[in-house]
């Protein structure tokens, strides 16, 4: 059997009222002047008035740093890191969902490796950790509070670049749901199906391990139980909570078993036409596993008992088919749109999307290889 690493933060804070723990954890660090990486819609909330007047409680200054676009690109990390260089930064704080923590990562791990981000693009390309980073999460979710996984628009190319490196493992992962009962359904659904993917492609992922598989068939075990309700009721604290857990397991699992061509595909409709990363997870992923079950079906079967589907007389291809059918349901419940072309998405730019796809990083661990007229056909599809 090969080798296989485990990469997490060391430290997790996870249920309500959590935050106010981590202030403390932060302050016992021994850091001074912390670069808190946000969005706009978080300084609006209140959030990060919150944050920082908790943190300068703990005697931690800080400077807000709070353009990051729902597709962080190169610019909001350069611009970023001139603020970081401006205030002598000591650590870096990323407050809100995957965009404000992927920006974050590249800032840090550029703050000490020097050049820009697109030099790190791939596999562990930088020599040295990043600036010591906490990542408080406000969603439910990309699970990018503690994973490696980093992901920049380089908008001059038009593609998101995937930048996985042990050293952007913040030190400390922050999940208090009482910062996610605000976000809106949409964004609830559309996180919560990135999550689902993430355990999917992670559990038929060629580098699953018995580690990774636990965490995964346990993510998809409370999303199916619970996003359905943290979409319908976001004041539900028992379903936040929930999501919260079953998101950060999600993490565990593709953070080391990697992903597929779900993540490989969608980061280039993302990047191409800057759309909701979590809803085009959940619009490719029933295609792909489609695709997928004609080595996976065994596996697919599993991940449709965990969505308690019933699959006890059925063969492998009958529940890879149940399970299939579970995320069609489970996409429509939570409203996620059928397909991409009434995002935007034209047929024209199939072949460029399918180049792109088949170069992005997160593709070599699908449990079989497409070949370019699949990707195409899969985009198709998903139409
Ligand atoms: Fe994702």
């Amino acid at each position: 059997m090969s080798v296989s690493a485990f990469y997490i933060p060391a430290v997790n804070l996870m249920g309500s009222g959590c935050l106010q723990e981590a202030a403390s954890a932060i302050e016992s660090y021994g850091f001074k002047k912390a670069l808190i990486v946000t969005d706009a819609p978080l300084v609006k909330l209140g959030m990060v008035a919150q944050v920082t007047e908790l943190l300068a409680k703990h005697q931690v200054n800080s400077v807000v740093y709070d353009e990051v676009k729902p597709n962080p690109n190169v610019d909001n990390v350069e611009h970023g890191l001139a603020v970081l260089q401006e205030h002598q930064c000591d650590c870096v704080i990323s407050l809100g969902g995957g965009s404000p923590h992927d920006c974050a990562k590249a800032i840090a791990l550029v703050a000490t490796n020097g050049g820009a981000i697109t030099d790190y693009e791939g596999v562990d390309q930088s020599a040295k950790p990043q600036l010591p980073l906490i990542a408080i999460n406000t969603t439910a979710g990309t699970a990018s509070e503690m994973t490696r996984f980093c992901i920049i628009t380089d908008d001059r190319r038009h593609v998101k670049m995937a930048i996985v490196d042990k050293h952007t493992t913040p030190i400390l992962s922050v999940n208090d749901p009482d910062l996610m009962l605000g976000m809106p359904a949409a964004l609830t659904a559309a996180t919560g199906m990135d999550a689902l993917t993430h355990a999917i492609e992670a559990y038929v992922s060629t580098a699953a391990t018995p580690i990774t598989d636990a965490c995964a068939l346990q993510a998809i075990r409370l999303i199916s139980q619970y996003l359905r309700s943290a979409v319908s009721d976001g004041s539900n604290g028992e379903a936040r909570d929930r999501m919260a857990y079953a998101q950060f397991m999600a993490g565990m699992a593709f953070n080391n078993a990697s992903l597929g061509y779900v993540h490989a595909m969608a980061h280039q409709l993302g990047g191409f036409y800057d759309l909701p990363h979590g809803v085009c997870n959940a619009i490719l992923l029933p295609h792909v596993q489609s695709f997928n079950a004609q080595v996976a079906a065994p596996r697919l079967r599993q991940v449709a008992a965990a969505m308690g589907c019933d699959v006890q007389d059925k063969t492998d291809e009958q529940g890879a088919e149940l399970c299939i059918a579970a995320i069609r349901k489970l996409a429509a419940d939570v409203n996620i749109p059928a397909g991409v072309a009434e995002l935007g998405m034209q047929e024209k730019d199939i072949p460029t999307l399918a180049e792109n796809a088949m170069k992005d990083a997160c593709g070599l661990t699908n449990p079989i290889q497409p070949s370019f007229d699949d990707v195409c056909q899969l985009f198709k599809q998903a139409l």
